[in-house]
């Protein structure tokens, strides 16, 4: 949700901000722009499209100068067009920034300054905050770090901002509220980088500074970073930490697209994911979080799953998991209808809040809703010391590694394998898995990342698959039990990167109004894995195809049955029903891929998303 990037020192700002856009593209990808600045001059680039777009424009001009801040945008406040692009200036020109959030009452504050003089070239909420810090810096008479300050205690709504002055091109300040920022060092302070995450800055440094909510940098050539806390003006302690990533990471390692790469890391994403937590040999499940938590799990009367999108049918999957393994009962919410529905949170009641990016707006406001009602909150995320991170009370890391393509996949199958943990080790301790069961579970899941591997080798069967299906206008997917929410999230990932309309749809359920809409056209893919209701499906098959629908079923491998009745079959390893959704998602998520490549569509980033839903 916006990508904001910058650089300051004795290089070249240009090579190092315009690549960091390029790796923050992800979070937004409407338009960008780039500022750069020197004790002699500035220029400023920008532009509707894509940071290569931006490229084009800025590499025929000028583009010294050792600061240089740069933004990649998902539009909320006015359309996708150039002068709503960032940076933008204050109404001198001597203040730009660029900014990552909203800022709500940026109305109010726009007609104060329009009776004060003040002009607006663009319709955004950050034009507004640039010339509010220039109106408190000259009103008050005080240095640009004080004014963004001041101003930021008026603003209401989330940011991550840099500001810098041009008349000062040797400083940055920085601040975030809700919105990720982090810092990273240069040797001897003698460069400095900013970004929405540290993929921009990895290769340059290891040591990064993520800032907490309220926080202000500011970042000065030569000096220590100061940083305070906006509210108090109290001095905050800077937090070194030593960044983990790496390039490798974030590169697309031969795949054409980040979103190929991505499903095809899943059986090393699963295997990390339960690596030092399952240790079969011994027969446990070791989880630090859940263990120094266990009274609170244990005597759970109910969980409260709050998420948004594909974490959301992960945690859907999560309710099968508790209800069934360990018998607590569960309720799965939209974050973002939780947080509006004055929701009712008992005593024992435990709130677990599902996120990748562990930003997104909704998710986040949830867990504080439920905190400020005395809940404790559990947190299942990717990215380590992310603001859900944060927020919540503990919880576990995914450990999936940087996900990029907008399409969420080996986040889901992790999420799965995380809460799949949880409802394992707490099924054994309440008594409700037999020991034996439990180590059956167990050696399954060691054998989960070898199946994912076996399966990734149909991608060819697959890709047939998708040729005949490309041109499809809508689709139907449907599953029951465990593959309920892997049909919903095999239609969510087929819509959002091919723009087929697709729903998901429980399979009994399809008798009670979607099967209205089955004819030859229709395509209906059907997870019929052996485990789970098996018969049942089988049924819902032939009241497809006695209506002429094209039906494209997952089954278990040596499936006999649907194999007669079905139009293609994709085969999927056999394992147990709990852990099916682990394999069952991963034709979903090829075939999806193979459709939207076939269709000419932007798989990496599809059009009006972002990575990090950082605004509600
Ligand atoms: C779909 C997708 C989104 C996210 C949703 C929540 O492929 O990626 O639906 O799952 O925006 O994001 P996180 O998990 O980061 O909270």
């Amino acid at each position: 949700m916006c990508g904001i990037t910058g650089y300051l020192g004795h290089r070249e700002a240009y090579p190092i901000v315009m690549n960091g856009l390029q790796r923050l593209e992800y979070r937004g990808y409407d338009s960008a722009g780039i500022v750069l600045a020197d004790e002699k001059n500035v220029k400023l680039y920008k532009t509707k499209g894509k940071v290569s777009s931006l490229r084009k424009i800025a590499e025929k001009n000028d583009v010294h100068g050792n600061l240089g801040l740069g933004h990649t945008r998902w539009a909320t406040h006015g359309i996708p067009n150039d002068e709503n692009s960032h940076p933008h200036f204050s109404n001198s020109g001597n203040i730009a920034i660029v900014h990552n959030g909203i800022i709500e009452n940026y109305d109010t504050i726009k007609k104060e300054l329009i009776a004060r003089g003040y002009t607006f070239k663009s319709d955004t909420d950050t034009e507004v905050l640039v010339n509010l810090i220039e109106e408190v810096k000259i009103k008050n008479n005080c240095k640009l770090g004080k004014a963004v300050q001041m101003a930021l205690s008026t603003a209401v709504g989330a940011y991550a901002i840099a500001v810098f002055d041009v008349n000062e091109p040797t400083e940055i300040i920085v601040a975030r509220l809700g919105s990720p920022i982090a810092i990273g060092i240069g040797e001897n302070n003698e460069e400095f980088f900013v970004a929405s995450d540290a993929s921009p800055f990895i290769e340059y440094t290891k040591d990064a500074i993520y800032l907490d909510d309220e926080e202000l940098a500011i970042i000065k050539l030569g000096k220590e970073i100061r940083i305070r806390k906006i509210k108090d003006d109290s001095f905050v302690e800077p937090h070194i930490q030593e960044l983990k990533l790496n390039l490798e990471q974030i590169e697309k390692g031969g795949f054409k697209h980040f979103m190929l790469k991505e499903i095809h890391e899943q059986p090393h994403a699963i295997q990390d994911t339960y690596r030092g937590r399952l240790l079969a040999s011994k027969g446990i499940i070791k989880m630090g979080s859940v263990d120094n938590n266990i009274g609170k799990f244990l005597n759970a009367n109910r969980i409260i799953i709050v998420a948004c999108g594909t974490s959301w049918h992960a945690g859907l999957v999560a309710e099968y998991l508790f209800e069934d393994l360990a018998r607590i009962p569960v309720e799965v919410e939209y974050a973002s209808e939780f947080r509006y529905r004055n929701p009712i949170i008992n005593k024992n009641d435990v709130v677990i809040a599902i996120s990748q990016s562990g930003e997104t707006a909704d998710t986040l406001a949830a867990i504080k809703l439920a905190k400020s009602q005395g809940a404790f909150v559990f947190g299942v995320c990717n990215v380590v010391g992310s603001s859900i991170a944060r927020e919540t009370d503990t919880g576990a890391y995914t450990h999936a590694g940087p996900e990029i393509g907008v399409a969420s996949t080996k986040a889901f199958t992790t999420q799965i394998t995380v809460l799949a943990l949880m409802a394992l080790k707490l099924g054994n301790l309440k008594g409700e898995i037999s020991n034996s069961r439990f180590n059956t579970f167990l050696q399954e899941m060691t054998l989960i990342p070898s199946k994912v591997e076996e399966l990734l080798k149909i991608n060819s069967e697959i890709e047939k698959i998708a040729a005949i299906y490309k041109d499809a206008t809508n689709c139907l997917y449907l599953g029951r039990g465990y593959n309920f929410p892997v049909a919903l999230e095999g239609a969510l990932k087929l819509k959002e990167i091919s723009y087929i309309h697709a729903e998901g749809y429980p399979a009994a359920e399809m008798k009670h109004g979607p099967i209205a809409l089955i004819d030859e056209h229709m395509p209906v893919v059907v997870i019929a894995t052996k485990k789970g209701h098996y018969d049942k499906v089988v049924s819902n098959i032939q009241e497809i195809k006695s209506r002429n629908g094209k039906l494209i079923a997952i089954v278990t491998k040596g499936d006999t049955i649907v194999k007669e009745i079905a139009d293609h079959v994709i085969e999927i390893p056999e394992t147990v029903e709990p852990f099916t959704p682990l394999l069952s998602t991963i034709p979903l998520q090829l075939l999806s891929y193979h459709i939207a490549v076939m269709r000419g569509c932007n798989v990496d980033q599809p059009r009006n998303l972002a990575k990090s839903v950082t605004v509600e």
